[in-house]
């Protein structure tokens, strides 16, 4: 079964409509996990949008789980990465316009870049992982650059308007996961990913972690963050092949239909 990482970004972005100190990211992170997230996923954008430096600090002291940083590949933002000391990094590309990230990251076009950096989080003992779009070149690109994970870009198929099209999307990301687990890359998921749409996404057996953050952020204004958790959980659990039946448990219900 996948891990269900929450990404706690929009939390911070109603703060900073106010430029306040609520709600806080921190606080937040903090419900995330004991309602059962298995991480936390934070992007660290260069205009600080929504995320502050101050964010990933202490989340990075006080939560029990795992912390993902999305991050440009960027020199100030790598010193920062190799600072705080994430669990694991997840490269994007970032585009200053856009209103969330856009399209996954033309990994041949960075590999320099890339090939310089991946060593030095590896040292750090940070994993790293590269959004991409659910294509073959940019997962032959990451399995040349030893990247550890990559993140299949789900949005093309959450945003599909037909039936058909979400088919089709949801087969190139199945096809995608098997091809980037036979270049030896272990698989991540996420964007657009919402109560609905999740359970194919996460019956995709080579995908071990969902970054998930616009839907249960949206879901906590009504439901509160603890249950909008809980519930996507359960969305993500329902994606587990079902038990095969205790014979034991099967052997005492026939000696006692028998009797
Ligand atoms: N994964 C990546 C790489 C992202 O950039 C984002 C958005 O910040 C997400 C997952 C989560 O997307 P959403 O907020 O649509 O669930």
């Amino acid at each position: 079964m996948p891990r269900l990482h929450v990404n706690i970004d929009h939390v911070a972005t109603l703060r900073q409509a106010r430029r306040s100190e609520e709600p806080d990211p921190v606080s937040a992170a903090s419900i995330c996990e004991l309602a059962g997230a298995d991480g936390i996923t934070v992007h660290l954008r260069e205009d600080r949008r929504h995320i502050q430096d101050r964010d990933v600090l202490i989340l990075r002291k006080t939560i029990k789980t795992l912390l993902n940083l999305e991050m440009a590949l960027t020199e100030e933002i790598i010193e920062v990465a190799l600072n705080i000391v994430p669990n694991q990094v997840c490269i994007v590309p970032e585009k200053r316009q856009e209103l969330t990230t856009e399209g996954g990251l033309d990994v041949a076009g960075s590999a320099q870049a890339l090939e310089a950096a991946i060593p030095r989080f590896k040292e750090a003992g940070i994993e790293v992982s590269l959004f991409v779009d659910p294509m073959p070149e940019p997962i032959e690109a990451a399995a040349q650059i030893e990247a550890d994970f990559i993140e299949l870009h789900t949005g093309s198929y959450a945003n599909a308007s037909t039936p058909k099209g979400r088919k089709s999307e949801l087969d190139r990301l199945a096809t995608s996961a098997q091809y980037a687990e036979s270049l030896g890359l272990r698989v991540n998921a996420g964007h657009g990913l919402d109560y609905r749409n999740v359970l194919p996404i996460a019956q995709i057996p080579q995908i071990e972690e969902l970054n998930i953050g616009y839907s249960i952020i949206c879901r906590s204004v009504y439901v509160g963050l603890d249950q909008a958790v809980r519930e996507m959980q359960d969305r993500i659990l329902a994606a587990a092949p079902p038990e095969a039946p205790d014979p034991s448990t099967l052997t005492r219900t026939k000696k006692r239909e028998r009797s």
